[in-house]
């Protein structure tokens, strides 16, 4: 980061000295005011619920431009990415800081498939959860158990170690969502096949069995990787900074990325996919397009409770372009299926034409986010809705990792600690129980 010739002069009402911060530049964006020395300057905190204007970090790898609906990995546009790339170079791109050439994907999607399969004991482990568990339940405990079938990995300082335990991740966590859901519906857990692509290799894992021979659709193919792309990062969202936040303290990786799936599993985070599928569900049964001016009655109603799933976003305040990207590939997949006249793509569509034309939304710059198509699709490659937010998480692990690694190797890295206002009681003393 680059220090600006500008400064911050902070000024205090009540005759306290002004203090002068200093201000930096990023490559793009809008500057930061440093803070760091405010409270050895004026004994004072900064208060921002919600981090909604505090920089935690100084990171290179995604960068967001809400108000143009711009989203760049590592400088290339998403749209050019979900285009002209695949999930592996992604990968490779957000970790590594460049597109692969030939030689070096061939050489990462190795690397890779050199992890797929998973320590043995994992089906043991799996076998504790009730079969109908929710799989982000499920996601966030095996998770969190790779920590100790692969303790190695442990040593965040240990660079190599550290980089296999990406591998590992970003390789197991495929196998790790399928068995959960072989485990759900009773059917036997199918091992990875590696000459298979990152992609269609999951549907493998997911929807063959022993008893036949499995296809991969490669529309469908195509259709899951692009999912992976449009959601493997998004700069310092909850769960990422919520794995920043657990790294920082030097915790073995696989936790500090179950942390991160603990955090995407609410439904104003990765769960609103499915929140957003059961939403046009239930439209759906309480009489589908004809009811949806009912429903956007409820959704403005603000003692209603309900919210419109699928729109808004804390950073997008225009078109999320992931969102145009993820209704291109809901055109595709339905084609492919036969499915054009698709009932929920159809009610989604005219809930978005209503939406981006009522004032409500229109001025509280409310649009479509990427969970408003991506439900579709994958109900219609034959995902159940509950394993949504596990696709969205297995997606993710890498943007996780890339900015787990980018924290660890920063110079200024040091163990997260927000401070407080603190409006509890004074102190006091304790009665003895007798007398309370
Ligand atoms: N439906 C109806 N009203 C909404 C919606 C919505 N989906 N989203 C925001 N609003 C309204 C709020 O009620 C608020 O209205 P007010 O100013 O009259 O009080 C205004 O728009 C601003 O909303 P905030 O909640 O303050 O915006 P914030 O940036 O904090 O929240 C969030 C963003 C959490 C994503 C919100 O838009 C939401 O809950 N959307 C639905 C859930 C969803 O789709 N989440 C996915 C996010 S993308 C992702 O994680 C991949």
């Amino acid at each position: 980061m680059k220090l600006s010739d500008n400064k911050a002069t902070l000024s205090f009402s009540n005759g306290s000295p002004s203090v002068d911060l200093p201000v930096y530049q990023g490559s793009v964006g809008p500057d930061v005011i440093d803070i760091r020395k405010l409270y050895a300057q004026t004994g004072m905190f900064t208060y921002d619920p919600g981090f909604l204007s505090t920089a935690a970090c100084q990171s290179a790898i995604t960068y967001i431009d809400g108000d143009k609906g711009e989203l760049l990995y590592r400088g290339y546009p998403i749209e050019q990415l979900a285009t002209s790339c695949d999930f592996m170079e992604t990968c490779y791109l957000l970790l590594y800081g460049n597109l692969p050439n030939v030689q070096e994907k061939v050489s990462f999607v190795k690397t890779i498939k050199d992890h797929t399969m998973v320590n043995e004991q994992m089906q043991f482990f799996l076998r504790g959860f009730r079969r109908d568990a929710h799989p982000m339940g499920i996601m966030t405990g095996l998770v969190g158990a790779l920590s100790a079938f692969y303790h190695e990995g442990s040593d965040l300082n240990n660079q190599k170690r550290r980089e296999i335990a990406e591998f590992q991740l970003i390789s197991k966590m495929p196998t790790l969502v399928a068995m959960a859901y072989k485990y759900s519906i009773g059917q036997p857990y199918m091992y990875p096949k590696n000459h298979l692509s990152y992609a269609g290799n999951f549907l493998h894992m997911m929807f063959a069995t022993p008893c036949e021979e499995y296809v991969v659709n490669p529309v469908m193919e195509r259709a899951l990787d692009r999912i992976f792309v449009l959601h493997a990062d998004h700069e310092q969202n909850a769960s990422t900074s919520t794995v920043r936040l657990c790294g920082s303290s030097g915790t073995n990786p696989f936790a500090a990325i179950a942390a991160g799936v603990a955090c995407l599993w609410g439904p104003a985070h990765g769960g609103a996919n499915e929140a957003c599928l059961n939403m046009l569900e239930d439209i759906q049964r309480m009489g589908g397009v004809s009811k949806v001016g009912e429903f956007m009655t409820q959704v403005k109603d603000k003692n209603s409770g309900v919210k419109l799933m699928g729109f808004g976003h804390r950073v997008y305040k225009n078109y999320d372009p992931r969102a145009k990207l993820m209704q291109e590939t809901c055109k595709e997949v339905l084609a492919e299926l036969g499915l054009e006249n698709d009932p929920l793509f159809k009610l989604a569509m005219a809930l978005e034409k209503i939406a981006l034309e009522d004032d409500y939304f229109v001025q509280r710059k409310l649009y479509p986010n990427v969970d408003f198509y991506s439900g579709i699709v994958q109900r219609a490659i034959g995902i159940p809705v509950s394993l949504f937010t596990a696709i969205f998480a297995l997606a993710r692990t890498v943007g996780w990792i890339a900015q787990l690694n980018e924290m660890i190797v920063d110079p200024e890295y040091k163990i997260g600690r927000p401070r407080q206002l603190f409006v509890g009681s004074t102190q006091r003393d304790v009665v003895p129980l007798e007398q309370r």
